[in-house]
């Protein structure tokens, strides 16, 4: 079985010798070749040059035993597409101007990723040709909430100050932009699954800061119609960061699987999954900061995980988010070697 496959029976939950491993945030943040590369290069260079790109997406296989590359892009390109001006300057992007009438998401743009994101398309087709058939590759977006976040925020935000009182004062402005946004989103996973993707996750990062009411309400039709939408094409990964407290109201869903954090129980997680009819994976999740460990404790960790998963679903070894950036490259090593030394048969 070559990590393809691999990765392809875990997300279908069939029989697989181990579980398949990735980490969320592996291309880019973590590895000094992804500093080298940067002090010549701007991110959005990096981004927008399929060369680049390639190579930062490659960068981590070469170093560790991956089983899946995930192409090196970041979610505020849909944004940019729209009309925003993105930047990265260093406390984190910024988007202008912000989104604060009807009006203003009337004028966004829209956006046809085949013509306004081309280099993804083109990049993805290169690393399909680069990986073969050995490995998989996985594309992904954010989805329309936390895209709106910053874009009605005009940069990261710890309150949420503009964007929850715009879903509930402004909703037929928010109604609007989620619903534009998804369009470009499903668009967008369609055309990385068309452009050599094996697969798609849809980042909902600051989904969990909504309360389950305001989720169901708000933000969760539009999921669940991205993931109907997609899915015609691909399997896609959902992952509701923070989102414990959304995790049984969204298992009824096109979702191929569903990604967790650490704040999810993964052995509850992955009874509740067993025997559902279309048998979604589970992919995660480990406190990234756990890396920090010694590789014993690591080790440990990763075996607890299996065994929480206990054979129910198929099963994505991964983080609960994204490597940081100063992460260990001894604990990554030690992650993917507990891995590839784990013993299927429970
Ligand atoms: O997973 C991967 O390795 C693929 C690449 C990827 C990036 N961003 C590269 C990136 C992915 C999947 C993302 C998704 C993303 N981007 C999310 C959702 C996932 C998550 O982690 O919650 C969000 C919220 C963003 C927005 C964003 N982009 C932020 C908040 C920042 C700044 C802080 C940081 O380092 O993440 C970025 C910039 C960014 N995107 C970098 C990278 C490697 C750092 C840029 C640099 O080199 O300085």
């Amino acid at each position: 079985m070559n990590s393809r496959q691999r990765m392809l029976a875990a997300l279908y939950s069939q029989p697989l010798d181990r579980p398949p491993v990735w980490f969320m945030r592996q291309a880019g943040r973590t590895l000094p070749e992804y500093r080298a590369l940067r002090q010549k290069h701007d991110f959005l260079s990096v981004m927008k040059q399929p060369e680049l790109t390639c190579e930062v997406t490659l960068q981590p296989l070469r170093r560790f035993d991956l089983d899946a590359a995930i192409l090196f892009s970041d979610i505020l390109n849909i944004p940019e597409a729209m009309g925003q001006t993105l930047s990265y300057p260093p406390g984190g992007p910024r988007l202008g101007p912000v989104i604060e009438t009807f009006e203003d998401v009337v004028a966004l743009r829209p956006v046809v990723p085949q013509r306004d994101l081309a280099y993804v398309g083109e990049s993805l087709g290169i690393l399909r040709r680069e990986l073969g058939d050995d490995k998989a590759l996985l594309g992904f977006a954010g989805a329309p909430f936390t895209l709106a976040c910053y874009m009605v925020e005009g940069a990261g935000t710890r309150r949420f100050s503009k964007i929850k009182p715009f879903l509930t004062c402004q909703p037929k402005a928010a109604a609007l932009l989620l619903e534009r946004l998804a369009d470009v989103v499903i668009a967008h996973l369609r055309y990385q699954l068309e452009s050599g993707a094996d697969a798609v996750q849809l980042f909902d990062t600051w989904a969990g800061e909504l309360s389950a009411h305001d989720y169901a309400r708000f933000v969760q039709p539009i999921n669940e119609r991205i993931l109907a939408e997609v899915s015609e094409v691909g399997p896609v990964l959902l992952y509701l960061r923070n989102g414990s407290h959304l995790f049984e109201q969204s298992l009824d869903c096109a979702a191929r699987g569903f990604a967790l954090d650490w704040r999810v129980d993964l052995a509850a997680a992955a009874k509740r999954l067993r025997g559902l009819e279309h048998a979604p994976c589970l992919q995660g999740n480990l406190d990234p900061i756990t890396l920090f460990a010694p590789p014993p404790e690591i080790r440990d960790a990763v075996k607890a995980m299996h065994q929480a998963v206990a054979g129910n679903c198929g099963h994505i070894m991964n983080l609960g988010h994204g490597l940081v950036p100063d992460t260990p490259l001894a604990g990554i090593e030690a992650f993917v070697q507990a891995v590839l030394d784990l013993d299927t048969a429970l």
